[in-house]
């Protein structure tokens, strides 16, 4: 009965694949490559817990109380600073997820085409499917999108915008080269389309060398609009992301946040307001680097081990994931119920591509688990997939 009321938006709303793993990820038993969350060991609570009893006690005007749609504005002025804009191309959204959501309110009309990685981000599309957008794939090698195959799609298909995340993608932990997002730019200038650069991954850096440089540092005409969290450096569930963007649209943004939930969190910003303004963010930026470099070491070293000759996977020199690409045509979806009876779950790869590729690949997170249970894990995994 209700179905001929949902709106066309509605109609398209498309579930998450990898939510529908949530019934897996608590059980004990079963060690977790899947999910995509930060491990709790990395959250400061004692120091939010500190602090929230102050900013509750001391200021409820600000922490109980509506506050500004833009955000608070101290803690606006600390993200512009450090990515060096003015507070005025700033806007603080409900985690990075809202910005898409908005993002795509604002720029999406039904039947746009947004070209996105391949594979991606699943919030990603679902934001863009939720205005009903048609979304198109441009491929990617180990240095990130390939600019050929992103100049051949806008050379046939009007683009309105590019969605990318350079840094230590999710899912594949990619990080794109220098080289290849100025081409990319290039490319968006010449065709003349945006770029939504998401980054949450980019503080979470495991390797020397690994140049995390925005798009956005080098975009002269506010093409490029950015996208960070405090969601992995500090913890989800205070819910604060931001965007980062040429005023006119900031002030657009503004109004259609308004009308989706008036401002984000105040206890959330108040609590994170005042840990930044006390200057705790890089030492604790260090604490979770160093918490995941182990994680991701023993992740690599087993899997050179049991599946060394088998398939590929990503180096994920920072982000929460590796990619592995199995040398032959399994489809590793149809494996996950066995996987689970082995006691290891992963997320199948193939949900990450909008063209329905990527069979044979899977993501793996080496946040969530010790040591010794990575090595326990990948050791089922290559089992089931021997
Ligand atoms: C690429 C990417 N973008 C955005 C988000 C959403 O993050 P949040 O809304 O917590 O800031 C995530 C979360 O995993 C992500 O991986």
């Amino acid at each position: 009965m209700i179905e001929k009321f949902l709106s066309a938006d509605a109609k398209n709303l498309r579930p998450s694949a990898i939510r529908a793993l949530a019934k897996y990820l608590n059980d004990p038993n079963v060690i977790s490559f899947a999910g995509g969350s930060p491990n709790p060991e990395t959250f400061p609570a004692e120091r939010f817990a500190e602090i929230a009893e102050r900013v509750l006690r001391e200021r409820r005007t600000v922490s109980l109380q509506y506050g500004p749609t833009r955000g608070l504005a101290r803690l606006c002025e600390f993200v512009a600073a450090r990515s060096g804009v003015k507070a005025e191309e700033v806007i603080l959204t409900t985690g990075s997820q809202q910005a898409l959501d908005l993002l795509s309110h604002c720029l999406l009309d039904a039947g746009d085409i947004v070209a996105v990685e391949l594979p991606t981000y699943i919030g990603g599309t679902s934001a863009f499917y939720a205005r009903s957008a048609t979304l198109a794939g441009v491929a990617q090698d180990d240095d990130g999108i390939v600019p050929e195959s992103l100049d051949q799609l806008a050379s046939k298909k009007r683009i309105k915008f590019l969605y990318t995340i350079p840094n230590f993608q999710n899912p594949s932990g990619r990080l794109m080269s220098q080289r290849r997002r100025d081409q990319v730019l290039e490319i968006a200038h010449r065709r003349d389309f945006l770029i939504i650069e998401d980054d949450p991954y980019g503080e979470l850096v495991y390797v020397d060398g690994a140049d995390t440089t925005p798009i956005k540092s080098r975009d002269r005409d506010g093409r490029v609009l950015y996208l960070g969290t405090f969601s992995k450096i500090l913890a989800p569930g205070v819910r604060c992301g931001w965007i980062v963007g040429p005023k006119a649209l900031i002030d657009r943004i503004e109004i259609a946040k308004q009308a989706a939930d008036l401002c984000s969190g105040m206890l959330d910003q108040a609590i994170i307001d005042e840990y930044c303004s006390a200057g705790e963010l890089p030492a604790q930026i260090e604490r979770v680097r160093a918490f995941y470099r182990g994680k991701r070491a023993t992740m690599l070293a087993a899997l050179q081990q049991h599946l060394g000759s088998r398939a590929q996977w990503t180096s994920a020199s920072g982000g929460l994931f590796t990619f592995v690409t199995l040398n032959d045509p399994i489809d590793t979806a149809s494996r996950l119920e066995q996987a689970v009876g082995s006691g290891v779950t992963f997320v199948p790869g193939s949900p990450f591509f909008v063209d329905g590729s990527g069979q044979n690949t899977m993501r793996l997170t080496f946040a969530k688990e010790t040591d010794g249970r990575i090595r326990e894990g990948i050791a089922r995994l290559a089992h089931v997939f021997a």
